[in-house]
């Protein structure tokens, strides 16, 4: 049932108007005024009038239909009520059929959607900034998806540079190849470290590893392989993650990916005459958007991480049309890609303007010393994170429920769950003050307690002896106010997935979870569920169905698993 479809009627004939564009304006107005408004004050240019006196003609010359229930004009608006039975019965048969496809919409049909996320570097620590990146772009992915576009996730890995002549450098000199097998990035990043120390006393340490670089560059067979190496090392290290968190890309197309595409992308960028020398180096002057150059070439010839995303960019657009490209990385990227987004746009390329969005992202404040634990050195990696998050909930379980079967799995969905719904509880640009105790608290506004709604709307199914969805349901008898109010918080949901969507924010889904979940546990606690009879019992567990139905729906659309039972 489309209530918005069936007020735009009422409202066209009434007034004239094109009943599409009422549909576009009508609103979803806060608690107690009403379940849908029209605003007029657009039309007081239309119609020479002041808002009020629009709604009230309109209002005074509107029909009846059995969808609404009343109306009543405030100020600019007419406020609807509608008729509460078929509200409910609108949207709770809705999700009894189409589950939680129910949420999606097909507003972005036939167009890609390129997202850029994760892509930590090669031989360098996965840490848990690289977490943020992950879990927020792999909910935009999932949400671009639910939206009817065509997601496709590049993990663009730092696997291209100088660092890794530096790399090969110190790999000859003091590595180890066991300990690099057997350690793997700590083992690399300390051959790093150990190369920068040791530059400090013997510069020419540095010309060697330009050296390799070059060699690399001209395709050197050893130190090609020697650098393969350090990414196989790596990534074995990266898939763990992913795997725990059950991430996938479509590509991993690094940096290194675009090596031989990048001299003739140089050389357009020069032919549109805004290349030019600053010390040596090769740069786009931006001084006129009040930005500092964009590096183009080193004075040694060498490309750069803009450079690489210029040619990048150019790649995707004409492998994969997208009608946006989404980067999603920490905010102190924020001039990185608005400079090189200016660039495409002087070399003439319109669409970098409005189709390359960059997502940026706070920090993760750590918060007070022993918060988080740092068992591999200074950095905080993303993989004890994971795994101390895991182990902090099997011991919670071993208190709370020690029967519980399967309790390795769902302590790991758990855990990482209350890692991740943590991570984008709030708009993504807000700082992130680690806590354990907020993010592994069961009451909270948090991971684990939609996680247990959930659990404890399979259970009342369960125990109903119910696999399916109940049909046939009578929604005359759902009067309750809390009972309305959870169908209320099921039928915004579409509308929210479209809100986080088109502002790139994850939390509008996490916090219309929190409502759900919220409101479903009133409603439980309000009525009756399993020991009502009849068709009382059967409209109620409609209910506990559709919310259990929207739960998973919600976490999936945030990465995270719905276990049935914790
Ligand atoms: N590797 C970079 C880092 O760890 C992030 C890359 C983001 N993507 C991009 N196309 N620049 O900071």
């Amino acid at each position: 049932m489309d209530f918005k479809y069936e007020i735009a009627k009422l409202i066209a004939q009434s007034c004239g108007l094109d009943i599409e564009e009422i549909v576009d304006t009508i609103e979803i107005p806060k608690a107690d005024m009403g379940d849908y408004a029209f605003p007029c004050f657009r039309l007081a240019k239309v119609f020479r009038k002041a808002p009020p006196l629009i709604a009230a003609e309109i209002a005074e010359k509107l029909g009846t239909s059995e969808y609404v229930e009343r109306f009543e004009v405030v100020g600019g608006y007419i406020n609807f009520f509608v008729n509460k039975t078929s509200l409910t019965g609108g949207i709770i048969d809705d999700i009894l059929k189409k589950g939680g496809d129910y949420v999606k919409t097909d507003i972005g049909k036939g167009k890609t959607v390129c997202i850029d996320y994760s892509s930590p570097n090669i031989a360098k620590p996965f840490h848990i900034g690289h977490l943020r990146s992950t879990v927020i772009g792999n909910s935009l992915y999932r949400i671009y998806n639910a939206m009817g576009y065509k997601s496709f996730g590049i993990n663009h890995l730092g696997d291209w540079g100088t660092q890794f002549g530096k790399l090969i450098s110190a790999y000859k000199r003091w590595g180890n190849k066991e300990e690099i097998e057997e350690k793997g990035i700590s083992e690399l990043t300390r051959l790093y470290v150990k190369f920068h120390t040791e530059a400090e006393i013997d510069p020419s340490l540095n010309d060697e590893a330009r050296g390799y670089l070059v060699k690399m560059q001209e395709g050197d067979e050893e130190a090609l392989s020697l650098w393969k190496w350090f990414v196989d090392i790596s990534m074995k290290e990266f898939n763990r993650v992913y795997d725990m968190l059950d991430i996938k890309f479509d590509a991993y197309t690094g940096e290194s990916f675009y090596n031989e595409m990048m001299p003739a992308v140089v050389e357009e960028i020069k032919s549109k005459g805004i290349l030019k020398e600053s010390e040596g180096a090769q740069v786009v002057d931006l001084e006129e958007y009040k930005m500092p150059p964009c590096l183009i070439l080193r004075s040694d010839g060498g490309t750069l991480y803009p450079t690489r995303d210029i040619t990048a960019a150019l790649y995707r657009k004409k492998t994969y049309d997208f009608a946006k490209c989404l980067y999603v990385t920490a905010i102190d990227q924020k001039l990185h890609f608005a400079q090189w987004f200016k660039v495409l746009e002087l070399m003439g390329y319109d669409w970098a303007a409005d189709e390359l969005v960059h997502i940026p992202f706070g920090l993760v404040n750590l918060g007070a010393e022993g918060k988080l634990s740092t068992r591999s050195g200074h950095v905080v990696l993303m993989e004890d994170v994971l795994r101390e998050a895991v182990e902090k909930t099997e011991k919670i379980i071993e208190e709370k429920n020690p029967d519980l079967e399967n309790k390795k799995e769902i302590a790991a969905q758990v855990g990482i769950g209350a890692v991740i719904f943590d991570d984008m509880f709030n708009s993504r640009i807000k700082n992130i003050a680690f806590d354990w105790n907020k993010i592994l608290n069961f009451e909270g506004e948090t991971g684990p307690y939609v996680q247990y709604t959930h659990a404890r709307a399979c259970s009342i199914m369960r125990k109903a002896g119910l696999e399916g969805a109940p049909e046939n349901v009578d929604y005359s008898l759902i009067t309750d106010k809390s009972s309305l109010a959870l169908v209320k918080a099921l039928g915004d949901f579409p509308a929210k997935l479209i809100e986080a969507g088109e502002k790139y924010e994850p939390f509008i889904i996490s916090r219309q979870l929190i409502e759900i979940c919220q409101s479903f546990n009133r409603f439980y606690r309000d009525n009756s569920i399993l020991g009502s009879e009849g068709e009382v019992r059967k409209a109620r567990l409609a209910l506990v169905y559709a919310a259990k139905t929207a739960i998973k729906e919600g976490l999936y659309l945030l990465g995270i698993k719905a276990p049935e039972r914790m």
